[in-house]
């Protein structure tokens, strides 16, 4: 089939490996893709948000399958508007993109449906007053959220009322625009973090293995939120026992009632949880594969992954179509630019690509761009290195040493990812 890829980041550049290699799959194209993809997928020299000629094109080249990488279309309706043309597509509609692109949909939805979260409130600017008083009456670390999407650094843990406070005045300012005109408070939730990401077709799923990212820039999980900075699956937080119950507490639920509310699910599940003495809650929903988890996470699988993701666009999840490879640890590592994700130089040219290693070593391009030949650092993550092996020690290792064979003005990369897995 003929495959339409959206996005540019190493997410995508793992999804269009995957789907490159898949059996099904005779032609992929990317939009607007990035250089690493170059050779996999062929580029289309349109706007990602030119819907009217992104449709023109899907049905003048016959495309089979939409694949949806980021958020952002999801949250303008290309599902929609490309299903009016009967384009399929394995993506949410806007409709239930919500559960991640409105923090208030998601929780009132949760809240509705007895799907474990944190408790919160939802407040809008014109009521700064009675956050601030919310804020004054409530204990501490509290968590306040812009409702809509603002890149993964919406989200505030502030240790006493002076930070809360500064962030609500941010938010309600419009530092994330109108994404922060209103916001959730919400009760601070301890335990370990960790990932999930389902396969969904509306009605039934498919788990891929469990993934931890690191969202904090620094190590020991420090400074200001990320968009991830490496993961590593699988994780020990997550045992047979809590897999349950993330699956009749949390998946389940939200897939029943999503459809019962008549906006079925489809497309990649992405659950953020905090487990806790053997309890789930949700931390947040996305309507999309994670970046950096997909990296390591799709490490594990083989088999014709194009087939199974076309199969739940069809509303017939085919989950045979893919294997997880047994007994595997993945690690993966985001190299950044230095000043991220507050502000950074770019244009910086990336050495040493041809050294890394072959086998059980996948590099994925993000933020790069291709110059006369060079490839220049052209974003805050620049690349992600992917490492397997039978160990999460071994794969590690195996990680850091590949990533010194890499060399770009203002490499940054933490140092700590997966050091909580093992
Ligand atoms: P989110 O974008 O909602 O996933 O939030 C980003 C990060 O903020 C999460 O990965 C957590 O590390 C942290 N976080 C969000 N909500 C909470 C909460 N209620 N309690 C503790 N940490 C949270
Ligand atoms: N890694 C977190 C995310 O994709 O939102």
């Amino acid at each position: 089939m003929k495959i339409l890829l959206i996005g540019s980041g190493g997410r995508e550049h793992c999804l269009a490996e995957k789907l490159s290699k898949s059996k099904s799959t005779e032609k992929l194209y990317c939009l607007p893709g990035n250089p690493g993809m170059l050779g996999i997928a062929e580029p289309l020299g349109l706007r990602i948000n030119d819907y009217k000629r992104i449709t023109e094109f899907c049905l003048t080249n016959q495309i089979d399958l939409v694949v949806v990488g980021p958020e952002a279309p999801l949250a303008d309706g290309i599902v929609d508007i490309l299903s009016e043309s009967n384009i399929k597509c394995f993506a949410p509609t806007k409709a239930a993109a919500q559960l991640e692109c409105s923090k208030t949909f998601a929780k009132y939805f949760m809240r509705k449906h007895k799907i474990p979260t944190a408790k919160f409130r939802k407040i809008c600017s014109e009521n700064i007053d009675e956050a601030m008083e919310y804020i004054e009456s409530h204990s501490f670390p509290i968590v306040i959220k812009a409702d809509g999407l603002a890149a993964g650094k919406g989200v505030i843990v502030a240790n006493n009322a002076y930070e809360a406070k500064a962030a609500v005045i941010d938010m309600f300012k419009g530092k994330f625009k109108e994404a922060g005109k209103i916001i959730v408070v919400e009760e601070f939730l301890e335990g370990e973090e960790a990932s999930i990401l389902a396969i969904c077709d509306g009605n039934d799923f498919l788990l891929l293995p469990h993934s931890q990212d690191h969202k904090r820039i620094y190590d020991n999980d420090e400074g200001p939120n990320t968009g991830g900075m490496g993961a590593y699956s699988p994780t020990k937080i997550i045992n047979d026992e809590i897999l349950k119950k993330v699956e009749e507490q949390v998946l389940k639920p939200t897939l029943n009632y999503m459809r019962e509310e008549g906006t079925p699910f489809v497309g990649c599940l992405y659950v953020g949880l905090m487990i806790h003495n053997g309890g789930v809650n949700v931390v947040e929903y996305n309507a999309r594969f994670g970046d950096p988890e997909t990296q390591a996470v799709l490490a594990h699988i083989e088999g014709d992954f194009a087939k199974l993701l076309y199969s739940a666009a069809s509303g017939n999840i085919d989950k045979s179509a893919i294997r997880i490879k047994k007994d595997l640890h993945s690690c993966c590592v985001v190299l950044a630019s230095k000043g991220y994700p507050i502000s950074f130089e770019k244009g910086f040219e990336i050495k040493g690509l041809e050294n890394i290693g072959n086998e059980d070593v996948f590099l994925y391009q993000s933020g790069t761009t291709l110059e006369n030949g060079k490839l220049l650092t052209d974003g805050g993550r620049v690349l992600s290195l992917v490492t397997v092996a039978d160990s999460l020690e071994a794969a590690r290792k195996r990680n850091y040493e590949e990533i010194e064979k890499i060399s770009y003005l203002n490499k940054y990369y933490r140092k700590d990812i997966a050091l909580k897995g093992i």
